[in-house]
Formats: C-alpha cells, structure tokens, sequence
C-alpha cells in the first residue's frame, strides 16, 4: 500500500526532461514521460492566465485551405493550422508525439495530418488512428496530438492556448450587410501592444501620416476627452481630428473617432466622418462611418503580426483594392516609427515612459495591461 502510494507521487513529480538516465524506465515512468505531453509548451515561461484563457488571431480565414498545414508561432509556441475537407479549422501544438517532429513538415490526406518522420496519421480529434510501422494495431489512447481551442470569425482563424475564459470580442459591423468589410494585413511590428496603443492614439497622424491621417504644418489640439471601463473594455468617447485622406475614398475629412480596447491584443475604432470639402460634401452622409477590428498575434516578446478588418458604409463604396492601398501605406509608415521605440517591450510601469494629458487613452491602455496580469511582452 505504502509502496503504491510512492509510486503515485514518483508519477506525479519526474520532472519533464529531467529523468535519472542510470534508472531503468519502470512502467510508471513510463507514465510519467508520457505525461510530458501535458507540460509541453515549446516555451521557456509559462504563460499568464489573461493570456493563456484568450482567444489570439493566428492565421486569416483565407490563408488556411484544406489540405495545406500552415505553421504559426504565437506567444513563442509552435502550431500548426488545418482545414478539412468539410471546411473546419484546428489549431494544434506543432509538435507530434512519438518524437517530437513538425507536424507541418508533413501532409494530409483523407483528412489526417500525417507526421512527416514515421508517418503516424492524426484524425480531426487529434488521435492518433494509424501508425504505418504496425498497421494492424490500434494506436494506445495516449498517441494524440495536442489541439487547441479554435473557432473562425470575421475573417480570422482564433486560437486559444488554455481555456476560454470567454467568447471572441465582438465586432458589431461584421453582420450589418451595410457595411462592406475588407481584411487587410498581415503587417509586421515587434511589440503588438505598442502597435494596439498606436492604433488608439490621435496625437500621432499629422505626423506619420502627414497629408494622409493629418496636416503636420497645422496639428489637431486634441480636446479633453473621457475613458471609461465597462464589462472588461476600455472606451473612448469621440476625438475630433482633421484627415485630408481620412478613409480610402481619398476626400478631405473632419473625423470623430471612438475607441475600444477589448483585449489585450484586439482593438477597434467607429470613426464618424464629415467630408470638409465644400465641393465633394455630396459625396458623403451623416450616417457614414470608417470602423477597424484590430488584432494581434504576438509571436514573441519583440514580434508581432497584425491584422486587420476594416468596415465601411459608403455609397457608393470604395473598391477592396481602394481600401487595401491606404491601409497598406498607413500601417508602413506606422511601424517604421513604432518598431523604433525602446525599450521593445512596452512597460506598463506608468513611470518609465512620459504621459500627456493628451495620451489618456494610451496610459489606461497599460494600467489596464498591469491590471489584468499581462507580463508576456511588457516591462
Ligand atoms: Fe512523428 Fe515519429 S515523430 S511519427
Ligand atoms: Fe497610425
């Protein structure tokens, strides 16, 4: 009895990794090595809850087709995305776990993701179901890949790492036929959330995105405006600016925008817009409005991929090629000044950076950040 309660806690503790080579593998251990299966992260650090239990953009809707393996890195681990031939997307470890190869180094076929070493067939439940070496055999329950929460919404693949502690944000224009949506990106920073808290601050359009966003000669005073926090979001009211090019109908605008933080690395703005060309003011309606859906895959501590998806009802409205043109050059002349900030890693420590009444938004961004236990890519 004593002897099989030591055995339970030798199983329980061997450390990952860390096996005394000297003993031989008795059953148990055997247990406990496949058990690293649940400690196998790929990454030095575990990852904090408010990362971990959240829904992160890992790949575009489009860029994942049946019968392609697409790798992606997020948070420093390695996955693989995959589309059966019904249309459904998985997000797995990279990772197989007979010995450890890319699982996108192999292929699919018949809807299995085969491993590229020895060949083990993966079905859409993760399980392993052949291993060619001894056909005849049921694979043992434990051969499985390791899947992950995965679910597909506004044109983007979602992936969660942990648990969901609850559902994809909410993009209200995406099922308003009025609206006219565009994927845009992907768009290469180090940090996503310096990228996030440049995608909510006005201050900065006169001037990198001078004759575009704003007139660099005569900047917009930014008015007092107010945050607030209300069921986990942080939002802005209006902000008033001035945009010769404000959205990719390429008219003179006066622009109101009204920010939302709604995770960590997912952002969004409506943007009400006044065309301020008395000429071309038939072009336009109260009613028009420019909305963003930002997201953030952070590969690492230093680099991230952006995606976004804007949404526009014009009428008439601009071409996805219209729309594509000026996000493109918008987010160029966005990362070339924020990829130059230091430290590359965004500190949420108030302290270490200067805050202007005008960079409200941008502080409670961070407070919000230390708040909620982000410490993957901050200082
Ligand atoms: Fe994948 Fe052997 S490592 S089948
Ligand atoms: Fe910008």
């Amino acid at each position: 009895m004593l002897l099989a309660f030591v055995s339970i806690h030798l199983v329980a503790f061997v450390p990952c990794g860390r096996r005394d080579q000297s003993d031989p593998i008795s059953l148990d251990k055997g247990d406990a090595l496949m058990n690293c299966r649940d400690n196998i992260n790929q990454a030095d650090k575990p990852l904090e809850d408010a990362l971990l239990n959240d829904w992160h953009v890992v790949a575009t809707s489009e860029e994942v087709v049946p019968g392609k393996l697409v790798p992606a890195t997020l948070f420093d681990r390695d996955l693989v995305i995959w589309r059966d031939s019904e249309g459904q997307a998985y997000v797995w470890e990279d990772l197989c776990i007979h010995r450890g190869a890319r699982l996108s180094k192999g292929f699919i076929q018949s809807d299995r993701v085969v491993c590229p070493y020895h060949g083990w067939n993966y079905d859409g439940t993760a399980q392993c179901v052949l291993m060619p070496a001894s056909p005849n055999e049921k694979p043992m329950k434990k051969a499985k890949a390791i899947p992950h929460h995965v679910k597909e919404a506004y044109g983007f693949i979602w992936a969660c790492m942990g648990e969901p502690a609850q559902d994809i944000p909410e993009f209200p224009e995406w099922d308003d036929p009025s609206y006219k949506k565009v994927v845009c990106g992907p768009y290469e920073f180090k940090s996503g959330y310096r990228a996030v808290e440049n995608f909510i601050d006005p201050t900065h359009f006169p001037f990198v995105h001078a004759g575009v966003n704003g007139i660099m000669d005569q900047p917009d005073p930014i008015g007092a405006y107010d945050v607030y926090e209300e069921n986990g979001i942080l939002s802005s009211s209006e902000v008033q600016v001035t945009q010769p090019y404000g959205d990719p109908r390429e008219v003179p605008v006066t622009a109101f925008y009204a920010y939302k933080c709604l995770r960590p690395l997912v952002a969004y703005f409506k943007k009400r817009l006044i065309i301020s060309d008395p000429e071309r003011a038939s072009e336009g309606s109260p009613d028009d409005r420019f909305c963003t859906f930002l997201t953030v895959q952070q590969v690492s501590e230093t680099r991230s991929i952006v995606r976004i998806c804007c949404a526009m009802n014009f009428s008439p409205q601009p071409s996805d090629a219209d729309v594509r043109r000026r996000q493109d050059l918008v987010y160029a002349q966005d990362s070339e000044i924020v990829d130059t900030q230091r430290p590359e890693r965004i500190p949420v420590d108030l302290r270490m950076e200067l805050h202007h009444r005008t960079d409200l938004l941008g502080q409670k961004y961070r407070m919000w950040l230390r708040n909620m236990g982000v410490s993957y890519g901050t200082v």
